[in-house]
């Protein structure tokens, strides 16, 4: 990787009309970071993910990312170049079973890297069963997408994120919608992602006792702006970071 950041983010600026959605953030990630942004309802944090990704366009600011400047980059390019997000539903086809879906995101990676490779299929085979391992899904291999519990299909939206090999992954909400127990088998999964497989992973989530059970550090945005950026404890101990969260248990 060219420089020590995984990503850079340097004055990044967006505006959906008169709304100011993102205002001069700067943000740097090393790799191996399991990291979390916060920030009340409507602070900017899916703008962020969606301008890192090549959803939108920023105004202004560039993006870096294993040190290529990707900032007009289309998201397609930036997903191909080893950025992966996790849980948009519109990625899992409800027609299909797991195993299908998973198979299907793992063959469109690999004619990427292995056109001319005749035993794909047999590879794409063994791939897809080891993802179907990682996230737990290879009770419900058989079943289709469309059946799954909510907190299974999250798990297939993290393994169809996987099959593109990512260097950084994001996960906006991961746990939305999400029991307890569900939230957990999550939460150790990506945990596990970072810690053996390597991958970098920035997410966003609400629930604080996830964000401190999880994250190593954490970054807060409101009203567009990076206000906090640290160690969990430090950020917590933040008076404006108190202030933002109105007494709410930070
Ligand atoms: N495509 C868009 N067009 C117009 N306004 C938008 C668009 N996307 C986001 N916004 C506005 O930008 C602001 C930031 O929204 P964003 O979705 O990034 O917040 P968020 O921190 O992810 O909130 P939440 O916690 O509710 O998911 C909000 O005021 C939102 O209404
Ligand atoms: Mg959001």
């Amino acid at each position: 990787m060219n420089g020590e950041y995984i990503l850079d983010v340097r004055s990044l600026c967006k505006a959906f009309g008169g709304l100011q959605a993102t205002t001069e953030v700067n943000y740097k990630m090393g790799p191996g970071e399991l990291s979390a942004i916060i920030g009340p309802n409507g602070a900017g944090k899916s703008t962020f993910f969606n301008l890192i990704s090549g959803f939108h366009r920023p105004d202004k600011g560039q993006v870096f990312f294993k040190g290529v400047n990707i900032t007009s980059w289309s998201s397609h390019r930036i997903a191909r170049f080893g950025m992966s997000r996790a849980f948009q539903v519109s990625n899992i086809y409800l027609k299909l079973t797991t195993y299908q879906n998973v198979r299907q995101a793992i063959l469109v990676q690999q004619k990427r890297t292995l056109d001319l490779f005749r035993r794909a299929e047999h590879m794409a085979r063994q791939e897809t069963s080891q993802l179907l391992e990682v996230t737990g899904l290879q009770e419900h291999r058989q079943e289709m997408a469309g059946t799954l519990s909510q907190g299974d299909k999250k798990r297939l939206e993290l393994a169809l994120a996987l099959a593109i090999k990512p260097d950084l992954l994001l996960l906006d909400e991961p746990t939305a919608g999400m029991s307890v127990e569900e939230t957990h088998a999550t939460m150790d999964l990506v945990a596990r992602l970072n810690r053996e497989m390597g991958v970098t992973i920035l997410f966003t989530e609400h629930d604080m006792p996830v964000v401190f059970g999880y994250a190593r550090r954490l970054t807060v945005l409101h009203q567009g702006m990076l206000i906090a950026d640290g160690a969990p404890q430090e950020v917590r101990a933040d008076e404006e970071v108190q202030r933002v969260y109105l007494g709410e248990e930070v």
